[in-house]
């Protein structure tokens, strides 16, 4: 028996014979006849079984099959202006593989059922389609990275070392020692960038985020990168290189996806380097016009990022952050020291930040004085100090939040829809 895709089985010509497995969208049956709705993961198709049409053990097995049953059934294509996509599949014989007991998502459902049941809701077409997309992104990513002669490492999640800061840390107890789950690899992909060149890690990230927002996860998929030899503009290029190549596989290949979402997009033809530039200072002259509240050293958050990007069609980089805002290991910028050689870059029509880096501090004085004003122990980072005692060089990298930038490709309102299965401070079942 060869099973064929409801995709593939939409180009053939009426009168062919086909075998489809999948589920049952939706069922309405009346005592002759059965229209079922069948999903798989290609698509949906209408498939009559008639009475006399098939066998009476299997018209009698339709009678048990409900929404979300395993069935295969085999029949010919037809063309039928009533059906949806104006074809259908008239069944020859009908297998009910696996029964359903009465499906607890209905049509109307509030958020929290639907994530109580993500296991269940993960077969919904939206959510199939966005991890389409992110398997895309994630595809054109690595395309990208591969051709520029990048090599892919893999680094530890358990960790000492605090990278971004104590107060988003998940603590564990290692055996007798305490440790940290990974907020970044950042550290360790710069210790393998003197080995390896230009290397890159895609891996969980954990941040206890207390606060409920809609662009915060407490575990998300880190893409970062390292390279060696290069300064911060150098480190933005490969960024504009990398989330373009990013969104041009979806426009590519997930126009259909994008489409189903409700994503217009017309914005995302126009994300193609170069992206434009702007200091932290420029930002802030920008939105104190507008009346914003803000001062040299405060950080931009969600509304202000919202503000600088709403009305833009591409990401735009925020450069020369003070550093007061930015952690330990960045590099003093020579021509402006109140600021680090560092950039973020924002995504447009108002979703803010995608990505966060810098050329990092190689200057081993400069780097112990900073954690010692900051009171970070310096004993887990005796090996990250020994990266500049021992033939230190220029590198710059760089993290990209992968369910950030799913977020903005697909128009969604909430990060956690870009995460089959969520993590956020008041979820952790399924
Ligand atoms: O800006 P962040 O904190 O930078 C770093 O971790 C650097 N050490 C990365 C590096 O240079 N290798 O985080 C990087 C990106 C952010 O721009 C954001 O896209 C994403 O990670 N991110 C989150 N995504 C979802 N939920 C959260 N709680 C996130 N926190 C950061
Ligand atoms: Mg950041």
């Amino acid at each position: 028996m060869t099973v064929s895709t409801i995709g593939s089985v939409l180009m053939l010509p009426p009168g062919e014979e086909v075998t489809l497995r999948g589920w049952v969208h939706r069922i309405r049956t009346s005592g002759k006849i059965a229209f079922i709705v069948l999903r798989d993961h290609t698509g949906l198709l209408q498939a009559t079984v008639r009475k006399g049409g098939v066998p009476d053990i299997d018209f009698n097995a339709v009678g048990a099959a409900s929404v979300e049953s395993s069935i295969i059934v085999t029949g010919i294509v037809a063309s039928d202006p009533r059906a949806p996509g104006g074809m259908e599949i008239r069944c020859t014989t009908f297998t009910l593989v696996g029964p359903a007991d009465a499906f607890p998502i209905t049509e109307y459902q509030s958020e929290e059922l639907l994530l109580d049941n993500r296991h269940l809701w993960v077969r919904s077409r939206n959510m199939a389609a966005i991890m389409k997309i992110k398997a895309t992104m994630l595809q054109g990513a690595r395309e990208w990275l591969a051709a520029a002669d990048f090599t892919e490492v893999t680094p530890p999640v358990l960790t000492q070392n605090v990278c971004e800061g104590g107060t988003t840390l998940f603590s564990l107890k290692y055996f007798d020692r305490q440790a940290y789950l990974s907020q970044s690899a950042q550290m360790y992909l710069e210790a393998l960038c003197y080995s390896l060149g230009n290397v890159y890690s895609l891996t969980p990230s954990f941040r206890a985020e207390k606060s409920r927002t809609p662009r915060h996860l407490t575990e998300y998929w880190h893409l970062e990168l390292e390279e060696a030899w290069i300064d911060n503009r150098g480190n933005m290029e490969v960024q504009e290189e990398l989330v373009s190549a990013m969104v041009q596989a979806v426009l590519g290949s997930r126009r259909d996806e994008l489409e189903m979402l409700g994503r217009d997009v017309e914005p995302l033809k126009d994300v193609m380097p170069p992206f434009p530039r702007m200091r932290y200072s420029q930002v802030l002259e920008d939105l104190k016009g507008r009346g914003f509240d803000i001062e040299f050293g405060d950080d931009l958050g969600a509304v202000e990022e919202r503000a600088t990007t709403q009305d833009r069609t591409v990401p735009v980089f925020v450069t020369n952050y003070p550093k007061q805002c930015k952690a330990f290991y960045m590099k003093e910028d020579a021509d402006d020291p109140d600021t680090y050689a560092c950039a973020d870059l924002l995504a447009p029509e108002g979703y803010g930040e995608i990505i966060g880096g810098s050329e990092r501090e190689t200057d081993l004085d400069a780097l112990l004085a900073r954690m010692r004003a900051q009171d970070i122990s310096l004993e887990p980072y005796q090996w990250y100090l020994d990266l500049r005692r021992y033939g230190s060089i220029p590198h710059s990298g760089f993290g990209m939040g992968i369910e950030r930038m799913v977020r903005w490709v697909c128009g969604l309102e909430h990060i956690r829809d870009a995460m089959p299965f969520p993590r956020t401070i008041n979820r952790i079942y399924p």
